[in-house]
Formats: C-alpha cells, structure tokens, sequence
C-alpha cells in the first residue's frame, strides 16, 4: 500500500471518512506540502509522523481532507419536516444536536426554525473540522451561504462591516459549537436525551458498517419521543432494528423503538398508475388483458426504488443494463440508487456512462452535478446543471413529465432543480467557503 493509502486508512479508521479516487489527488498535494512543512525526507514518514488521533497533525489532516460545503435552509423539503416536527413537540425546552454541521449553517437553520415558530431550544452544532467550527462560532457568511434563506428570516442577517452577513445575537445565542468526532461518545444534554439529532450529508462519507453503527448511535442518544433525522443522500440500505421509521411532511425520520424496518410499507406517495405493480390473477383476467397490465421489469425497479429498497432496485436496473448495454434509462436509474445509497463515486461513473450513451440525458447531467457538489467541486457542479437546463428546456418530459409513468412528475421536478441551480450566481469553488 503506498503513502496515500496508509494515511487514508488512518484517516478512515479514526474518523469513519472513507476518501474517494477523487480526493487522491488532494491527499497526494497535501503530503507533499506537509512533507516540506515537517522537514521531512520523504512523504512515506509522513504516518509516523502524523501521530495519534488526537495530533494537531491529524487534525490539520482532518480539516485538509472533510468537505464542509453546506448552506442556510439547504434541502427546503426537509426543513419542511423540521417544522413540523418541532410544532408538534411538546417539551418546554428542546435540545437539539446538529452533528457535521461544517461551518454552522444547519444548526442556525434549526435555531432560527425554532423562533420562528416562538419555540425555546439549545442547538449544539458539532463537526470533526476545527476550521469548520470557527467559522461557525464567527458567524459571519457569504451572499452564496445565505442564499436560500427565506424572506421571513432574512431579518436576522445583518451586513457586516468586514464583509458578508452577521447572525443576529437573539439566534447566535441559542447555538454552540463544539469540535466532536463522530467515532467518539457522543454528548448528551442535562436532560438526558436529544430531542432532535440532524445529521445531513456526514454518513455518505463513511463506509456502509460505519454508517449503520453511527446512525445506532444517533437513535440510542435521543429521548424517548426524540427524531434523528439524516440527509436525502444518507439513505440507509439498512437501518439499526432498534429504530422505527416514520414519515413527516413526506420525509423519512427515524424514532427509538419498534422494531418495524424503513422498508416495510411506508406511506409513500401514490403511484400516478397503481395498478401498474398489481399482477392480476390470470384465472379472471382475459389473456392479453393480463400481459397488458403485467407491469415492466422497468416499472418494478421503479417501484423499488420509490419504496427505498435500494438495493433491489439497483439489481433490477443492472439486469436491464446487461440485456440491452445501450438502454439509457435503467442505466440513469442506477445512478440515482447508487447515489441515494450514498456511493457517490460509483454514481458518478454510471451518470457518465448514461452521457455517453446519450449525451442529451438531462437527468443524467443534473445527478452528476450532485455528485460533483457533494464532493467539494462546485464548478464541475454549476457546469452539469447547466447543461441540464438547457437540454432539459426543449425536452417536452421535462415540461409535463409522463403521466403513464410511475415516476410521473419526476423528470419535471429535476428540470426545475436544474434550472433553479444553474440560475444561481457563479459557485464559490474558487474563493473556498462562501
Ligand atoms: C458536506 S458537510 C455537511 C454539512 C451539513 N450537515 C449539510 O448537510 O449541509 C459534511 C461534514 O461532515 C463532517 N464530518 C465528516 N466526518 C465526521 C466525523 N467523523 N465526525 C464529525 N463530523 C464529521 C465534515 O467535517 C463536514 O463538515
């Protein structure tokens, strides 16, 4: 194993973040500036000289290697859920934890969510990432951080005298922050347990073991009506027995207790056609009726992937790749299972395989710039949504989507992401955090 893999492996087994090719050439400059730094003979002395896990080395490491990009409001159907649950709680005083919060923008989220709705409550923001969380202590941020913050909070943004927009002190004031990492104990707040624990965009980071173990402890640490809540490329293939799902707003929170899978039935949204996935009995049914409503391998693994059984749909979009090598959209299909499962880099591949195949595949192009902003590189990001856009705009799917479709709505909900996100100013890759 070369230097490269020695330190990722350190940087794995420490933190649960499991580096993908792409960081490579990061960690590759990054040895070799610490190599310099340190007065080293080569970079293969660097894991000695690294030290333990709690080295200001290893920190530095940490903070070089974690992608903290994030912003205010991020995921707007989500902190739909968020509202609702936190109108609904019932304890005077709520503690919420936000762990892998970068540069605060969540637990702030979650703060000003609070007094917006008049609710008491104590936000620990947390992140592996000590520059991170000054950042976040300062809280102080840029036109690109704030962007989506909507109308009825954008009174607690002041502009500051040193550049960009300053939290109110009546927010500031509700939210701490702590370096933590999430291998080690979790805090726990005077009460005793958490009332709400968001942990968007961390998991995805980590290898699938870790993940599971990680979000077990998240569910053991909340209260007994408490809600963990992770982000919507965090999905679990698997989910600790020990927790119970259930749907807010549409959205997938997780509760102590039950032992009730997030794959059993779930009240999903209904299918445009319902009866595509009922096979009738043949005995009532003419022939040609009953092949007529027989739904499509397509259909099933549609279906699959709609109910969250990840990885069922994704074996059913690979058998349809491999009988026709040249069909586009089990293929795009795929790509949106892997990335829901979390595998970004995979992803990426099958989204650059579906653009190959047909370079017009919008869909395809908007998912990669998800990818690629998930992975820390907003311009290869911006430059995908774009693309998007602009195919997605004389594609007629993309205006009234397919009602026949399961996906019914699908095509022309991504065509308003992509146009939504490549009509936003040039993306802050350049300049580092917004
Ligand atoms: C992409 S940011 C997500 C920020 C925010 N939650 C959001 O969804 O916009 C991922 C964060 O997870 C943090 N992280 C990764 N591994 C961690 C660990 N083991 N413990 C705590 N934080 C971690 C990184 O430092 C980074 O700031």
């Amino acid at each position: 194993v070369n230097v490269e893999g020695r330190v990722a492996a350190l940087l794995a087994a420490w933190t649960g973040i499991e580096l993908s090719s792409t960081s490579t050439p990061a960690l590759a400059a990054f040895l070799r500036e610490r190599t310099h730094a340190l007065g080293l003979t080569s970079p293969s002395s660097y894991p000695t000289a690294l030290g333990g896990p709690d080295s200001v080395e290893f920190q530095r490491l940490v903070n070089a290697m974690t992608v903290t990009y994030t912003w205010f409001f991020r995921d707007l159907e989500q902190v739909e859920t968020m509202r609702a649950l936190l109108a609904r709680a019932t304890r005077p005083s709520l503690d919420i934890w936000i762990p892998g919060c970068a540069s605060g923008e969540d637990a702030y989220t979650v703060a000003l969510l609070c007094r917006e709705l008049g609710i008491s409550a104590q936000v620990l923001g947390t992140d592996v990432n000590s520059t991170a969380i000054a950042v976040a202590r300062e809280g102080r941020y840029g036109e690109w951080s704030v962007r989506d913050v909507p109308q009825a909070s954008r009174q607690y943004f002041a502009r500051s005298s040193r550049g960009g927009f300053e939290l109110d002190a009546s927010v500031r004031s509700r939210v701490r922050f702590q370096v933590h990492n999430l291998l080690a104990s979790p805090p726990l707040p005077p009460s005793g347990g958490w009332d709400l624990v968001l942990c968007r965009n961390v998991l995805m980071y980590f290898g699938k073991e870790r993940a599971k173990l990680t979000v077990g402890t998240l569910g053991r640490v909340l209260h007994d009506e408490g809600r963990l809540l992770l982000g919507a490329s965090d999905v679990m293939v698997e989910v600790p027995g020990e927790l119970s799902v259930e749907y807010v707003s549409g959205r997938v929170t997780f509760r102590r207790g039950g032992v009730r899978s997030a794959f059993e039935p779930v009240p999903l949204p209904p299918l445009a056609r319902p009866e595509a996935t009922r096979i009738p009995d043949a005995g009532t049914v003419e022939p040609d009726a009953a092949i007529e409503a027989r739904p499509t391998l397509l259909e099933v693994a549609h279906a699959h992937l709609m109910a969250g059984r990840l990885d069922l749909a994704l074996s059913t979009y690979q058998t349809l790749c491999a009988a026709d090598p040249f069909a586009t959209e089990p293929r795009l299909f795929a790509g949106v299972a892997k990335y829901l499962a979390g595998d970004l880099q995979p992803a990426l591949e099958a989204f650059r395989a579906c653009l190959l195949l047909d370079e017009k595949c919008w869909p395809a192009s908007y998912y990669l710039g998800l990818c690629y902003e998930n992975m820390g590189l907003p311009r290869d990001a911006l430059r995908e949504y774009r693309r998007a856009a602009k195919q997605s705009a004389v594609d007629s799917t993309a205006r009234d989507g397919d009602p026949r479709s399961p996906l019914h709505g699908f095509f022309r909900d991504v065509a308003w992401l992509a146009r939504k996100r490549s009509a936003l100013p040039d993306l802050p890759g350049a300049s580092g955090k917004a």
